[in-house]
């Protein structure tokens, strides 16, 4: 499978901290003055802002109503977009930057293929490239819930049963991510943010664009 340089994913299940560590990590990449040797640092998430995007944002807010089908090809869709529009992701790797995306085709494995089967997610995203390093948030699902019991409304998703059957197909999927030449890390989410922090940091540093 192709693999994409200069790009890193965060995934996990809902809760796991994969926005709060892009947003530590924007911090620690966006002091120059501390990191001369830094690369420039594009850092993206999916769903995206773009208009598949929107329409699926409102799905997972129960304002729409939308068939899980119909939910893998918009997934597929704003992936689409994220990638090869312009300044999408792969104009920004390709100018060497470092893009970090919060989520990516594993969460459509993972979370469409629960609701629509393996089949149809595997096919719209087959074409996609893999990205060279793959951080996955590591978090048992009870202490995920407690987490986003502060927030105001829940998505979609985010149940407990669900979450459950999110984390084991993460784990059952991360085997196939690495044998596609991604390269992967577990992080246990349940330390502390900065904790988390040190752990994401170390992962990336290996990355050859930091050589
Ligand atoms: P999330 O990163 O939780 O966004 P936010 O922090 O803004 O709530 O992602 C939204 C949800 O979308 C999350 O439940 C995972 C789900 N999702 C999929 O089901 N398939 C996908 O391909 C992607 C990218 C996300």
């Amino acid at each position: 499978m192709e693999i994409l340089s200069n790009f890193a994913v965060f995934e996990g299940c809902d809760g796991s901290g994969t926005t709060t560590q892009l947003a530590l990590l924007e911090k620690r990449l966006g002091l120059p003055a501390k990191n001369q040797a830094a690369p420039r640092f594009f850092p993206t998430f999916e769903p995206t802002r773009g208009p598949a995007g929107l329409l699926i944002r409102r799905a997972l807010k129960k304002e729409i109503v939308l068939l899980p089908d119909t939910l893998a090809r918009l997934f597929a869709a704003d992936r689409t977009e994220h990638l090869y529009a312009s300044g999408g992701v792969l104009a920004h790797t390709g100018a060497g930057e470092l893009v970090v995306s919060d989520r990516y085709v594993l969460s459509s494995l993972v979370y469409q293929g629960i609701e629509c089967g393996e089949e149809l997610p595997a096919a719209l995203n087959a074409a996609f490239p893999a990205p060279e390093l793959l951080v996955f948030f590591d978090l048992d699902p009870v202490i995920a819930r407690e987490r986003l019991q502060s927030r105001a409304a829940l998505e979609i998703y985010e149940y407990l049963e669900f979450q459950t059957l999110v984390r084991e197909r993460y784990h059952a999927l991360l085997p196939a991510c690495r044998e596609s030449g991604s390269r992967v890390e577990i992080i246990d989410a349940s330390k502390r943010p900065e904790e988390v922090a040190e752990e994401v940091w170390s992962a990336l540093q290996k990355m050859p664009i930091f050589e």
